[in-house]
């Protein structure tokens, strides 16, 4: 968000480009496929709080994204809605933005040519670039990474990968009251017919005097035919943007010619004008070239990194280079929050990963501060949730792509299926330091309050109360319960 608010009289091709855009996608239809029948894992009658609608947004051969999208709350619109990406080999997501935060987190990929059980938690890479403030970045991300792509930043992901799919979940976070349609909307700097360039709305005698080339040298980049949003990067589509990026390039280079002209003719005021131009279109030439001359690895995340050390925008933060939060026999966790990762800050949210082995629950807790979105991205089990009055919201069998939520202050539990672990990826709704309040438990606060008055609050004898609160000593992530019978 801030890139516009702040760039804005720096990205000046750009940003004018969403003014108009605006008008241009009001009537689009492609990002509004009705929901089908989803990721669910079918019967849940009783499941308020799994999200089961899912709509595809995008579809092309070269993949597909997908967005479970938020129930609203008490009226409040929904914070956020869960996307999932899914990219061919040698695939490319257009260069685009949209009006709403990402944060991203790179799945393992899937290895297209051996079975699921060799897919190690290196498996898959992706590229992708992005504008970062005022600069061009691009990162070679890899599984476990969570990064924040701010709204209104242009950006691409290409899966570098020759035989792996990739996959991404992103929470995608709508900003204040400027949304365009009740998902989001997508802006597209390259494109063709389908998902067609913001850059087709103008004039092409208005984008001929912003570029400084000829409106023949400009037609390369309103006459695209890309085949979507999602593209292989090589044959005809390659040939295409390749042909764009030279376009761009040579534009760049008339411009930097007039610039000199204009720097001797009209003096310092023209002059700041024509850099400030310079730099909107600079920055589409950048994204493009960078798609194609595969500049090394920027990366420089460490071998294991201890809990709030943190890693600063643009650098990506890789949650399996982390230690745990909390580990024992029957699982870990990790929160990842502001102090890890700053530009989680921005968008209020932290991310999680929580891995039970099989059998094990983690513990029935609340979270007093935020509101979890979770993903079961491995594995298969149960969530329970409860409402305030005491009685049962849901207790809903989850597999691998299922999405569910659970509202602030709600207790809950997961319990990951006997046969296999299971791997939950979570987003909250807070930055901070989550410090989920357990009901059971070593550290829970029944353990915490134990006494008179708490037994009196049951209605039962102290003695009576202690013996069942103090029979379980393990704490967050409890073992089966065939486990503690032995
Ligand atoms: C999760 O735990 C299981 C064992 O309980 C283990 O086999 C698996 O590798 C773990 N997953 C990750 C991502 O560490
Ligand atoms: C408890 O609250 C839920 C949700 O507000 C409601 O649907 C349910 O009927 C309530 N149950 C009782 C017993 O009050
Ligand atoms: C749990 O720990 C308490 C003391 O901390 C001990 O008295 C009790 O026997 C333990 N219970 C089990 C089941 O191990």
């Amino acid at each position: 968000m801030e890139t516009w608010k702040q760039g804005s009289g720096r990205l000046p091709a750009i940003f004018f480009c969403l003014l108009i855009a605006v008008a241009v996608t009001a009537d689009r239809r492609e990002w509004e496929v009705p929901g089908d029948e989803g990721g669910g894992s079918g019967g849940h009658d009783w499941a308020p709080f799994l999200m089961k609608k899912s709509e595809v947004v995008v579809k092309t051969e070269g993949g597909e994204i997908r967005v479970f999208r938020g129930h609203p709350w008490n009226g409040h619109p929904p914070r956020m809605h869960i996307g999932f990406v899914t990219m061919e080999p040698n695939t490319l997501i257009i260069p685009h933005y949209i009006d709403a935060d990402l944060i991203l987190f790179l799945l393992r990929g899937i290895n297209l040519f051996l079975p699921a059980i060799f897919n190690q938690a290196t498996t898959g890479e992706a590229k992708i670039g992005w504008i970062h403030k005022d600069d061009f970045v691009d990162r070679q991300l890899k599984p476990g990474d969570v990064l924040r792509i701010p709204a209104g930043s242009a950006f691409y992901i290409v899966n570098t990968g020759k035989e792996h799919r990739l996959q991404i979940v992103a929470s995608i976070e709508p900003i204040g009251t400027d949304l365009i349609a009740d998902l989001f909307t997508p802006f597209y700097i390259g494109g063709g017919e389908y998902a067609p360039s913001v850059f087709a709305g103008f004039d092409i005698r208005t984008l001929a005097a912003a570029f400084h080339a000829t409106p023949e040298e400009v037609g390369v980049l309103t006459s695209a035919r890309s085949a979507g949003p999602i593209i292989f990067i090589h044959g005809n589509e390659a040939d295409y943007l390749q042909k764009l990026n030279g376009a761009v390039r040579s534009a760049m280079e008339m411009m930097k010619k007039t610039r000199r002209l204009a720097q001797d003719v009209d003096g310092k005021i023209e002059m700041e004008a024509k850099e400030e131009k310079r730099k909107g279109a600079c920055t589409l030439t950048s994204i493009l070239s960078s798609i194609f001359s595969g500049e090394p690895s920027t990366e420089k995340n460490k071998a294991r990194r201890p809990v709030g050390d943190p890693v600063e925008a643009p650098d990506a933060y890789n949650i399996y280079d982390r230690d745990p939060d909390f580990r024992n026999n029957y699982g870990w966790s990790i929160e990842v929050n502001e102090h890890d990762y700053p530009p989680l800050k921005k968008s209020d949210i932290s991310v999680f990963l929580v891995n039970l082995s099989a059998g094990s629950m983690m513990a029935p807790h609340v979270n007093p501060r935020a509101t979890e979105y979770g993903v079961v991205v491995s594995g298969a089990g149960t969530v329970e949730v409860v409402y305030p009055n005491g009685t049962g919201a849901m207790k809903a069998n989850v597999k691998e792509g299922d999405v569910f939520w659970v509202p602030r202050f709600f207790p809950f539990c997961q319990v990951a299926a006997s046969h296999g672990p299971m791997e939950i990826l979570g987003f909250t709704t807070s930055a901070r330091r989550n410090r989920p309040q357990f009901l059971v438990g070593k550290n829970s606060i029944l353990r915490l309050m134990m006494g008179k008055e708490l037994a009196a609050g049951f209605g039962v004898r102290e003695e009576e109360l202690r013996q069942v609160v103090m029979k379980q000593n393990n704490t967050v992530i409890l073992p089966s319960w065939d486990d503690n019978e032995e």
